[in-house]
């Protein structure tokens, strides 16, 4: 939701800009702008549109020169995307960009409308401009201190004061900021793939201090300007990892990243032949002492969660609810001390699931988070945390995200079964060295995306579309149709195969495709059953199983065969294929893959 980004240095400003902005735009993309001091003040560029349009006026209208500025890239929350409304903000003195949202800005407008000021946008955002101005008084910490103590909300905020040149403030609250160090330069950004071009070193700026950057270098305070030390971290993947690598989208090369993310992700997690937590301080007794799991998460992260529910309770015998995050915060849950919530989240910086990780610490619950983004919100503030090691996951889409955290799941759910003594010593070796073998399994499937191809060839013209599982494959059908949903904008619904006659079924005819998974044998003629129930209305039905399940023209047009592991594990493969098919039909529709409309990577408001 929205990047920010701030440069102090030798270079051209509005280019290092424009640069760190382009790796942001995965943020949000409806409108961008930059402010940077030139010789005479603070020159503003904005526009609605992507960041090409915002380059194109700049050199249609005139480059900004300088050394010293702050940008944006938005994705609307309070107003509609238009030039009015796009960052940087203004007041006199002041030019502020901002990522979050400021809960009570109607009132604080309303009391800055009865000191004189005239607001010309329907943001938040501007509020926030005219506040510094009115306390301006020459002290920026000060002010600013000030300004955080009356707003409410989230705000990563870059802001310049055009009677202090060449200077960058920030600061942060429930919004993601880092501060790239580079040499002779300094950076604001809402991420760290915007500074990895120039440098990978940075700082987290934690809740409510104020960075200020000035001659190339970076000072860190408190709100009451007291100068704080900070560790300086060093990103561990390059420009390369946050680059298309010759790929047509972040979102393929992403997917076909996923046996190496998976690798990666495990390989660490197992010694000896086991599963072996105990990074995050997660002990096996510790685990076999938990009553009731709950799974809280968005999205893709919350259909891993319905991953992990399953094969948890399969093998462990544990409880486990898996909660839209949204829900969960709002509905007074029951959690008590001998409870885990476990957190997901590729982001870590969602904010719902972020403020549902804090209302379960404060109901005693111990929480593990799986998170992706070292240094991330919500891998902070977690009690335990097991990072997904999949890298820079840059599409809005999420694919190997998804991967990871199932991966991480299975690792949890055997030692968890392993604990409980619910499975053996030997089943916890079997199925562990079967999931250290799956990489091998996803590059198989990864062979047939022509074949996925074809099939969205056929589906691209299609309105509406059904996923239908049974168990595992139910999941993962959720996940399938997210997927198709958000990247090619055909509706989609997924359903419990043995459900579809209880209502759903009514829906079927010749222009519904229906894409069945069916990886769990025990299940399987039950879902061939429905299948067959969804043909004899005229559906096309593109059939998802093991290769070697002989499949009857009577039940599918279309077989994706997938390779075979132990049927706990089948989701791995199986989800590939329904990511190869979302992202080919988005492609042959035209549509922008890796920034869908209306979407945002990291879901910063609630
Ligand atoms: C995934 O394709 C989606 N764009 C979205 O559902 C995402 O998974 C969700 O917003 C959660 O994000 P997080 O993993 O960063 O918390």
């Amino acid at each position: 939701m929205c990047g920010i980004v701030g440069y102090v240095g030798k270079k051209d400003c509005t280019r290092v800009l424009l640069d760190s902005l382009s790796k942001l735009e995965y943020r949000g993309y409806d409108s961008a702008g930059v402010a940077v001091f030139e010789n005479d003040g603070i020159k503003i560029s904005k526009t609605k549109g992507r960041l090409a349009a915002l380059e194109q006026k700049l050199k249609r209208e005139g480059w900004i020169n300088g050394h010293c500025g702050i940008g944006h890239t938005r994705w609307a929350t309070h107003g509609e995307p238009s030039d009015i409304n796009s960052h940087p903000h203004t007041s006199a003195r002041v030019s502020i960009v901002h990522n979050g949202i400021i809960e009570n800005y109607q009132r604080l407008k309303g009391f800055l409308e009865k000191k004189g000021y005239e607001f010309e946008s329907q943001t938040d955002t501007e509020t926030v401009a005219k506040l510094l101005d009115f306390y301006f008084d020459g002290d920026p910490i000060g002010t600013i201190g000030k300004v955080i103590s009356e707003i409410e909300g989230s705000y990563a905020l870059g802001i310049m004061f055009s009677e202090l040149p060449d200077t960058v403030y920030a600061v942060r609250k429930d919004s993601p900021l880092i501060v790239g160090i580079g040499e002779d330069e300094a950076f604001i950004a809402s991420d760290v793939p915007a500074i990895l071009k120039y440098t990978r070193n940075y700082y987290l700026l934690d809740h409510e201090e104020i960075v200020v950057l000035k001659d190339g270098k970076a000072s860190v305070f408190d709100k009451h300007g007291i100068p704080i030390e900070k560790e300086l971290h060093t990103a561990d993947w390059d420009m390369e990892a946050a680059e298309k690598g010759g790929y047509a989208h972040f979102m393929l090369k992403e997917i076909n990243e996923q046996p190496t993310a998976v690798k990666t992700t495990i390989s660490p997690r197992i010694t000896d032949g086991m599963p072996d937590l105990s990074e995050c301080g997660m002990t096996t007794e510790k685990l076999a002492a938990y009553k009731n799991i709950f799974v809280v998460a968005c999205g893709t992260a919350m259909h891993a969660g319905l991953v992990g529910k399953y094969v948890i309770e399969q093998l462990a015998r544990v409880p486990v609810a898996v909660e839209v995050a949204s829900e969960f915060r709002y509905r007074n849950p029951i959690l008590s001390d001998g409870d885990l919530v476990i957190v997901v989240s590729q982001s870590g910086e969602t904010a719902d699931t972020l403020e549902a990780l804090r209302m379960s610490k404060r109901l005693g619950a111990d929480t593990l988070a799986i998170v992706n983004v070292k240094g991330s919100s919500i891998a902070r503030e977690a009690d335990m945390v097991l990072y997904t090691h999949a890298g820079p996951e840059i599409s809005v889409a999420s694919t190997k995200a998804y991967m990871v955290q199932i991966a991480v799941f299975y690792l949890v759910a055997f030692e968890l079964a392993y604990a409980k003594q619910a499975i053996s010593e030997e089943e916890c070796r079997r199925l562990t060295a079967a999931l250290a073998a799956v990489p091998e399994l996803i590059n198989v499937v990864l062979q047939q995306a022509e074949q996925c191809k074809y099939i969205a060839s056929k589906l691209v013209n299609a309105s509406n579309l059904l996923y239908i599982g049974r168990g595992l494959d139910y999941a993962l059908s959720m996940e399938g149709s997210l997927k198709l949903k958000e990247i090619s904008y055909i509706h989609s619904e997924s359903y419990a195969a043995g459900e579809l006659k209880h209502g759903t079924i009514s829906l079927v005819t010749g222009s519904m495709p229906v894409i069945a998974v069916a990886t769990q044998r025990e299940l399987f003629d039950k879902t061939v059953s429905n299948v067959k129930e969804v043909k004899a209305r005229g559906a096309k039905v593109i059939f998802v199983t093991h290769a070697y399940k002989t499949v009857e023209s009577d039940v599918a047009d279309f077989k994706i065969a997938l390779p075979t592991t132990d049927d706990i594990l089948m989701p791995i493969p199986a989800v590939v294929p329904l990511q190869l098919i979302a992202y080919y039909t988005s492609v042959l529709r035209g549509n922008d893959v890796d920034k869908p409309r209306n979407l945002a990577k990291s879901v910063t408001v609630e």
